[in-house]
């Protein structure tokens, strides 16, 4: 038997920018967070080295340097709007992630401890800010927890292990959603007068990526079966700094406290690629650069990974060459104590899976897909948007990764994802609130559950002939083979098709576990076929850009290439293919200028 709740707004997805959300709309509504996950279980939980906002603890910083530096770092598909509202809105977000009780780090004088991050600079001397807000490196962790608080406070209800599996939707308006309980295998609808998706990224479609096994695209492929678009997706980040062959996020903030990269020859190779800020560049030239070395040769011992080194001896004696200080003007010293308390996670999960430990051994790294700059395209009040013109549809809105604002463009700075969800899981749950207030609950349409009953049954009638292990090991290996962090013309177009061929194939899928009760087989199917769906169109939109931009190089179109590509991409799945259009990017004062760090 189905079981119907009703709320005024329902927020899909308990990470950081659900719970933001949760925590505006609940001050003024009926919310309920249905989640996959128990909330602080969620992958924001993963983000380590910290949340940008220009406080200026510890330097002069501007909020407008940091506007200008996103912009930067989007290889100017950004919209500027919206980043320049971000930034504004990241200094009063981080204060009052404070004053809920997050534990940042702290200066001696107490005030909120800030770090250096890649492409994060001071604009006047163009050298790296300490912009970074940092709870050593569990800052994502913390504000999980924060605002898992702040929601239980607020009387937000939570529905955990509930899979949104569909949106309702009654003569072009949100009516709710409807999502499987993991515990009973029973439906639920959940009746809304707002929705908003708050659902993550979906980097589990690469073999290395420092994604949770959760993070499979579950919001958007839940509106692109409605008939919604999904934007920029040809633009997906690779982190420099996975942990070899694991992918586990080893974070930018070891380069922040002073970390070098070093290639097979011992030489600290970032000199060559950024001259000016080095291994502080954005992630998309410092993944290349690693890439590059490695295709040269100079991948440690001749294999596929480069060194990151942060022994206290090595990071002083390339802080001295670059003249670093620390901010009272005395030379830059780290110390064996520094690391342990400023990044003691790394430092567990280095000795955990790679039996190093990096205050006596270097790290081996290499990039790991790592953070979705594309996803449901919103204005800059979450609201999601169904057409190159802009028109929103009423009731429907996102954040976070799964959102796409844009405030990353073709390449997000990193601390940017925890701004972008804190900021707009904030703009979206006031916004939601705000318009469930002014509106009646839609009628439900007499067949809400039938579409997640006929995905569940195709799941457990397929013809069995195809194992979906198997396609999920194909699906990445043509992911990180042909659209990875370079690309070809080739590659793309045997990639598009290898997807829809895989798409095919998926559809002869059985599941073998009938049970009702947590029943992960069937949920891990479905969640394979979202990333199936969202792989096809990121291989399809990076085929049509025929350019470079920030995360997305193509070795036949080398160069970017403003005339023709200072475009937004709206993508549509059409039954097994893709059909795209494109909106401008908003330009307000940065107008494109060559990027170079
Ligand atoms: O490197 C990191 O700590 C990751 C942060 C981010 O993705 O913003």
């Amino acid at each position: 038997m189905t079981k119907t709740h009703v709320f005024d707004v329902v927020i899909v997805g308990g990470g950081g920018a659900g719970l933001m959300a949760a925590l505006y709309a609940s001050q003024n509504v009926k919310t309920a967070v249905v989640s996959k996950l128990y909330p602080v279980r969620s992958h924001t939980g993963a983000a380590q080295g910290g949340i940008g906002a220009a406080l200026g603890n510890l330097e002069e910083d501007r909020w407008e340097w940091h506007a200008y530096d996103t912009v930067k770092g989007s290889d100017y598909l950004g919209d500027q709007d919206a980043i320049e509202f971000m930034c504004e809105q990241a200094v009063q977000a981080v204060y009052d992630l404070e004053h809920y009780g997050l534990p940042f780090s702290r200066t001696k004088d107490g005030r909120i401890a800030q770090r250096p991050f890649g492409g994060h600079t001071n604009n006047e001397t163009k050298k790296p800010v300490r912009r970074s807000c940092y709870a050593a490196d569990r800052t994502g962790h913390m504000i999980l927890q924060t605002l898992f608080q702040q929601c239980v406070k607020n009387e937000t209800t939570f529905f955990n292990e509930f899979h949104v599996m569909d949106l309702i939707m009654q003569d072009g308006k949100v009516a709710g959603v409807v999502a499987l309980e993991l515990a009973t295998g029973e439906i639920h609808i959940f009746r809304a007068k707002a929705v908003i998706f708050a659902t993550g990224g979906h980097g589990r479609m690469w073999e290395i990526t420092s994604n949770a096994y959760a993070y499979t695209g579950d919001g958007a492929a839940v509106v692109i079966r409605r008939g919604l678009p999904v934007e920029d997706m040809e633009f997906f980040q690779f982190h420099p700094t996975g942990i070899y062959k694991l992918g586990i996020l080893i974070t930018e903030a070891v380069r922040g406290e002073g970390g070098v990269l070093i290639n097979d020859k011992g030489e600290r190779f970032m000199e060559k690629y950024a001259p000016t800020i080095k291994d502080l560049a954005s992630r998309d030239v410092v993944s290349r650069a690693i890439y590059l070395e490695v295709k040269e040769g100079r991948g440690i011992n001749g294999s596929n990974f480069v060194y990151l080194d942060i022994r206290p001896d090595v990071v002083n004696s390339y802080a001295e060459k670059d003249g670093r200080t620390r901010p009272d003007g005395t030379p830059y010293r780290i110390t064996t104590k520094e690391i342990a308390d400023k990044i003691p996670d790394i430092s567990d999960f280095c000795q955990t899976y790679l039996g190093v430990d990096p205050v006596t051994a270097p790290m081996p790294v290499q990039p790991t897909a790592h953070y979705a700059m594309g996803g449901i395209p919103t204005n800059i009040d979450g609201a999601v948007i169904q057409d190159v013109n802009g028109t929103v549809v009423p009731g429907l809105y996102a954040a976070g990764e799964g959102a796409c604002v844009s405030v990353h463009g073709a390449n997000r700075l990193g601390t940017n994802s925890l701004v972008d969800l804190v900021v707009f899981g904030k703009q979206a749950g006031i916004k939601a609130a705000a318009y469930a207030k002014q509106s009646d609950l839609a009628e439900l349409p007499d067949d809400a559950e039938a579409f997640t009953h006929q995905q569940i049954q195709q799941l457990k009638t397929g013809s069995g002939k195809e194992k979906a292990a198997e396609i999920a090991q194909e699906m990445r290996a043509v992911m990180s083979d042909k659209v990875g962090v370079f690309r070809t013309e080739e590659g793309l177009r045997s990639a598009v098709e290898e997807l829809k061929v895989l798409r095919k194939r998926f559809l002869d899928v059985r599941i073998q576990d009938s049970t009702p009760q947590f029943n992960m087989e069937l949920l891990n199917t479905w969640e394979l076929g979202n990333l199936l769906d969202l792989a096809l169109i990121t291989a399809k939109s990076a085929l049509e850009r025929k350019e470079s931009r920030g995360a997305h190089a193509r070795e036949d179109f080398n160069k970017r290439d403003d005339k023709n590509w200072m475009k937004h991409t709206l993508a549509w799945l059409k039954e097994n293919d893709v059909e795209l259009a494109y909106k401008p990017v908003k330009v307000t004062r940065f107008e494109p200028q060559e990027r170079t760090y």
